[in-house]
């Protein structure tokens, strides 16, 4: 089966980290984020995967393309108005009517796919949530048939947020959804929307469920792209030994990283070929190519190829000092 994968977006809340990298290629627990959103999909039996690019979309392409043996499309969204609109750039590479599974390709979800793509009826990822107005919100009956969709309703109509897994039986009747959508200008928030598109399909008739996604996990901002981190580390155990560090587990650290008189983790990703001396880094992401030094570091997040030292003092303190350098 084929996968649609969005990836066009800019990522501005990630910046300063997306100015020189396209989102989906920033390091969680070892692997860009859509690393993780691509392993997922081949273990649940995709071959296929048509990828929407769009900023800086050569290197989503040339990283998918060294990483992965499966077959890919890119289409090239260059006006993003909207991911109806970027879904329906792909129609010329889909089959009549094949079924279809989208993911939306910055969030990483932890979910069994396998049953998801045997449904025999479109089904869509949902998750309970406090604040629904930033989502897509699905209203359902109690055995999870959907009623209507709504795309980032300013009334609480339902706190069952849409998650961004799509699995439609018809391709076809999405296409003429969006056609609809596009010929008409019907768009929401400025944008034409794939809900509003489902939405015409359900008050058309085709029947639509819902299925849990319990682990949902946000990369949208430095805080949130950390506690994901936190989350995908959590069984991470380093095996090897660095001259004069202390690693407290969980922690991801390239194979090729440099570590020397440092305290490192919990909670922390070391990129490849990272230099690291005489720093203590906890709950932090270190980039390929960093060097660290003489600093103390949590919650923070180090670009790729960045240099970042600290000072180290000297002191000689006596009984009941109390020093705070700052
Ligand atoms: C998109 C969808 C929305 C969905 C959300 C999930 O919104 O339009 O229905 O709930 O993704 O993250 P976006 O986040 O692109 O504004």
């Amino acid at each position: 089966m084929k996968a649609i994968i969005p990836v066009a977006g800019v990522g501005t809340r990630l910046r300063p980290h997306t100015f020189s990298h396209p989102k989906v290629l920033l390091n969680v627990a070892g692997k860009p984020i859509i690393g993780h959103i691509m392993d997922k999909l081949i273990d649940a039996g995709i071959d296929e995967a048509i990828v929407i690019v769009g900023y800086l979309g050569d290197m989503v392409e040339d990283w998918l393309l060294k990483n992965y043996t499966i077959k890919f499309t890119f289409v090239s969204q260059t006006e993003l108005l909207g991911l109806a609109h970027a879904i329906w750039m792909c129609k010329p590479y889909v089959i009549d009517n094949e079924p279809l599974f989208i993911i939306l390709g910055d969030t990483i979800f932890d979910v069994d796919l396998q049953p998801v793509l045997q449904s025999p009826f479109s089904t869509l990822g949902v998750k309970e949530v406090d604040d629904p107005r930033r989502f897509g919100v699905a209203v359902t009956t109690d055995e999870g048939k959907i009623l209507k969709l709504v795309e980032k309703p300013d009334t609480l109509v339902s706190n069952l947020a849409i998650v961004g897994l799509y699995f439609l039986q018809q391709s076809g009747s999405l296409f003429a959804s969006i056609d609809h959508l596009i010929s008409n200008n019907i768009k929401t928030k400025g944008e034409y929307q794939l809900t509003d598109a489902l939405e015409l399909m359900i008050e058309g008739g085709e029947p639509f469920t819902t299925f849990p996604v319990h682990g949902w996990y946000d990369c949208g901002k430095p805080e949130t792209l950390l506690s994901t981190n936190e989350i995908l580390l959590k069984d991470n155990i380093s095996t090897k030994a660095y001259p004069g560090c202390i690693i407290n587990d969980p922690v991801f650290i390239a194979d090729n990283a440099i570590l020397e008189n440092s305290i490192i983790g919990p909670y922390t990703t070391i990129g490849e070929k990272a230099v690291i001396n005489n720093v203590i880094i906890r709950n932090s992401i270190i980039g390929y190519n960093a060097r660290v030094g003489h600093i103390m570091l949590d919650h923070s997040i180090v670009g790729n190829n960045a240099f970042i030292t600290g000072s180290s003092q000297e002191i000689n303190i006596g009984d009941y000092s109390e020093i705070r350098v700052g």
